[in-house]
């Protein structure tokens, strides 16, 4: 459904330790983007403080959030469908049972969501988290409750996340929140809000932490993290306004990731999302000098054709973002590089399609996520353009270019095969419980013999055989990270 976060992810309820004395159960699920899933953990945390602790028995909660996607119509599909399943069981089992819908469909429905849904008793948009004890009281009290305020400041620096019900190795921590790009397809920065960067001293913070806790890998997260700018707060469009000495020590994204890599030298750090009109050659430089950054780049791309990058307002031309690819390639040659892409955009002709498949013939990505364009109340695009690509060639598209995709995956995967790769162990394979599955550098799955090797360890793995997307291998010893 969503990259970064699994399929077998979506909806997974949150587990956190226990804290002893708290009487009421939540039960908090998510959909959508990495970024929600780590909202959810804010979230937990705020509510470990007013007597919650997290349940996954849906049938024996006090309180039920669902924190929600609105990035496609099919993802708003499901929340509907999950919101109904509440409805059963609160009218079968647990008539007390208050439900309350965070997120971005909250933030796009607002108090439509009171009126369409009547089981929904609270509604939270992404910024106002912290406002969720006062809004909790008023529906204790029995009234519907509601904050769909964004913030030009929010960005939950202070709130230490708890992650427990993670594989304890790998963490996500968002470092900009909101999105100002305004790509016409999307609807982000209108449930996001603006764009704003966090206190790289806090996101330190954070890091050194997951690390005294044992986690290995951080991605760091935001909409579009190489705008992230920090010059003492505010907002990324008020920049120009900075004083001079706030511009003199202002930290950019390549700046931030340095910090990173120094702060915590055995940590691998990775990051999601990559805009190419933001991208910039330190970024590679930087990665390019610490082995601790992970050689993968996301760089979502949406569509090969310049005329279509223009009506979707994605500010860089298709030659533009092969010189970057150019870039990455020369600086870290065996990069992984993973694509976004949309099919069907208003307007999109055979011939522009075909450019998209030329793009992707041209980069060869390592893995894509591949999308039909979807309609999304509110953008540039739902008010100006007619969403004129019939299904069936939306469909059609979208089929060649998956298989398209999982060619070039498997030609990715297959370059790593007999060769040494360094994964880091994050749990048992799925397929068989005598094997491990971690990922390398370039965010290739690989699975090997567990031995004696334990989650958490970075072990070298000679490569033996692969799937399209999973290396098998076995390992020869702990790398040189240990
Ligand atoms: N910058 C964000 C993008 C979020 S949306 C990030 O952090 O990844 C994720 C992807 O969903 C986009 O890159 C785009 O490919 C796809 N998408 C967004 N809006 C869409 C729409 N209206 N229809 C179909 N796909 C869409
Ligand atoms: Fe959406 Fe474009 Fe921002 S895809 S999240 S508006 S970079």
């Amino acid at each position: 459904m969503e990259k970064i976060i699994d399929e077998n992810k979506q909806g997974e309820s949150l587990v956190l330790e226990q804290k002893e004395g708290n009487k009421r159960k939540l039960f908090i699920e998510s959909y959508g983007c990495a970024m929600n899933f780590s909202d959810s953990e804010i979230v937990a945390s705020i509510l470990a403080t007013e007597g919650f602790n997290t349940t996954q028995k849906l049938e024996e909660a006090d309180l039920v959030l669902v924190n929600t996607c609105s990035i496609r119509d099919k993802a708003e599909q499901t929340v509907r469908k999950r919101l109904e399943k509440y409805n059963a069981v609160k009218r079968d089992h647990n008539p007390k049972m208050k439900v309350g819908v965070l997120g971005c469909m909250a933030e796009r429905l607002k108090s439509k969501f009171l009126e369409e849904e009547k089981i929904v008793d609270l509604v939270v948009g992404p910024d106002a988290y912290k406002d969720l004890p006062n809004l909790l009281s008023e529906v204790d009290e029995g009234r519907d409750a509601i904050n769909v305020i964004l913030s030009k400041e929010e960005t939950y620096g202070d709130i230490a996340p708890v992650r427990l019900n993670t594989n304890g190795v790998t963490a996500f921590v968002s470092i900009t929140r909101g999105c100002d790009n305004m790509c016409t397809f999307c609807v982000v920065p209108f449930t996001r809000g603006r764009e704003r960067s966090r206190d790289p001293q806090s996101i330190i913070e954070e890091i050194n932490d997951l690390w005294n806790r044992g986690y290995k890998e951080v991605t760091l997260l935001g909409q579009n993290v190489d705008s992230y700018l920090w010059y003492g707060g505010g907002l990324k469009k008020d920049f120009e306004k900075a004083s001079d000495l706030q511009k003199a020590t202002a930290v950019n994204f390549a700046n931030l990731l340095e910090q990173c890599a120094k702060a915590q030298p055995k940590m691998r750090f990775r990051f999601s999302t990559s805009n190419p009109q933001d991208f910039t050659i330190d970024v590679i430089e930087t990665m390019a000098k610490y082995r601790n950054i992970c050689n993968y780049i996301h760089l979502p791309v949406q569509s090969g054709s310049d005329r279509i990058l223009k009506e979707m307002n994605r500010l860089h031309t298709r030659q533009e973002y092969m010189e970057i690819i150019d870039n990455i390639r020369r600086l870290i040659p065996n990069c992984g590089i993973s694509q976004d892409m949309i099919v069907g955009f208003p307007t999109e002709t055979e011939e522009d399609f075909e450019d998209t498949v030329s793009l992707m013939e041209y980069v060869k990505y390592h893995f894509g996520y591949m999308f039909a364009y979807s309609e999304r109340p509110g953008t540039l695009a739902e008010r100006k353009m007619e969403d004129d690509v019939p299904e069936a060639d939306k469909k059609r598209r979208l089929a060649k270019i998956v298989e398209l995709q999982q060619k070039h995956s498997g030609m990715r995967t297959k370059e790593h095969l007999n060769t040494m790769v360094e994964v880091l162990i994050e749990k048992e394979s799925k397929k068989s419980s005598d094997h491990w599955s971690g990922r390398t550098s370039e965010n290739i799955v690989c699975v090997f013999p567990k031995e004696h090797y334990k989650v958490g360890d970075f072990v070298n793995v000679k490569t033996i055989d692969c799937t399209t997307a999973t290396l098998i291998g076995e390992a020869v010893g702990y790398s040189e990270n240990n």
